[in-house]
């Protein structure tokens, strides 16, 4: 490739109808830079980009980056492709693994063949500790025994995940984290459990724990099991008075709302304002974030974002 034939080549921006991507495009065209801009819009909008389409500098190809590219030639890459917000990478994780791997991949392998350089946006949360703002840059490269407790967790988390077997068993895994990381903990173990649909056999001795992740609990004593049922079974018919005592008579009325979801409350096409809740939030998180947000009523959205109702402060006592 000669340098002439390089110069008219575009500069190709994945993600550039995003909300990085569309301000670097308009960059790049105030410096007389040809961009092609790359974007599956799952979370972009032609909007962000409306006034750069008259340019005859400046393409756009509607396109996954996770599917096989074909692009002839290019002066280098700037990959921005990746919903940014956790509301969008977590609602649907395996999408999100296949842009950020197959589509890097596949990026890599065009600036290979160009003989170009690639810019790679990445979120430090992939290293570091989503509950501290700013992020020191501090974790990089550090080895699983250089960790703490939390770290080393996410480690094993990902590490059992990643042999992708039918079922994982976890052994009070959160025993050993303080309260903050235990609480981030499992919060991604939902996550997981949920996108995943694996079965983990979760051993603890927190009945809180068990209420918040279960679907099904077993409660053991001396070697048998004292009952076997859903988090609501268990808290509503104790099968018997060591399960009660376990279960513990105080709070019981907070620990109905941990075990009962937003969506068994909505109210279906009422708007509320404010960041929505997700439908899979406890009714118990649901009362936290009205008591914060001096509301009385919050929206709900649904896995892909889209508000669908309201939950309000009268529904989580019926
Ligand atoms: N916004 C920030 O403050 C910030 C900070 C640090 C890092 N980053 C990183 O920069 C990148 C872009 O962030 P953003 O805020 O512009 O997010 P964004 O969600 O606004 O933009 C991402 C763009 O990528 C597109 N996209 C997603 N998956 C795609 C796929 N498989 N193929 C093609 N296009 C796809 C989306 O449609 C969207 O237009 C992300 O990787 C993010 O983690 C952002």
């Amino acid at each position: 490739m000669d340098m002439l034939s390089r110069q008219s080549a575009p500069m190709i921006v994945t993600g550039g109808a995003g909300f990085l991507g569309s301000h670097l495009c308009e960059r790049l065209l105030d410096l007389d830079i040809p961009v092609l801009c790359i974007d599956s819009l799952i979370t972009g909008s032609l909007a962000n980009i409306e006034g750069l389409l008259a340019d005859p500098r400046f393409q756009f190809r509607k396109m996954d980056v996770s599917d096989p590219p074909e692009f002839e030639d290019a002066r280098g890459i700037f990959n921005l492709a990746c919903p940014a917000s956790p509301l969008h990478y977590q609602a649907d994780p395996i999408r999100t693994t296949m842009t950020s791997v197959r589509g890097t991949f596949n990026l890599l392998e065009v600036a290979r063949t160009c003989g170009v350089q690639l810019l790679q946006a990445s979120t430090s949360e992939v290293y570091g500790d989503p509950a501290i703002h700013p992020q020191p840059e501090s974790y990089r490269g550090k080895y699983p025994h250089q960790l703490s407790g939390g770290e080393q967790q996410r480690v094993g988390v990902a590490r059992a995940l990643a042999a992708d077997p039918e079922l994982l068993l976890m052994d009070e895994p959160f025993a050993a984290v303080d309260p903050i990381t235990r609480d981030a903990l499992q919060v991604e173990l939902a996550y997981i459990h949920r996108s995943t649909a694996k079965t983990i056999v979760f051993v603890t001795h927190d009945v809180e724990e068990a209420l918040r992740l279960a679907t099904r609990i077993a409660i053991m004593h001396e070697g048998r099991i004292a009952q076997l049922g859903s988090p609501l079974d268990i808290l509503e018919h104790p099968a018997s008075e060591f399960v009660s005592d376990f279960v513990g008579h105080q709070g019981v009325g907070l620990k109905l709302l941990s075990v009962r979801k937003v969506s068994d409350r909505l109210r279906p096409g009422e708007t509320a304002d404010g960041d929505p809740l997700h439908l899979d939030t406890s009714l118990r998180d649901a009362l936290s974030a009205m008591t914060m947000r001096l509301t009385d009523r919050l929206p709900v959205c649904d896995a892909e974002g889209r508000k669908i109702g309201v939950i309000a402060l009268a529904d989580l006592v019926r």
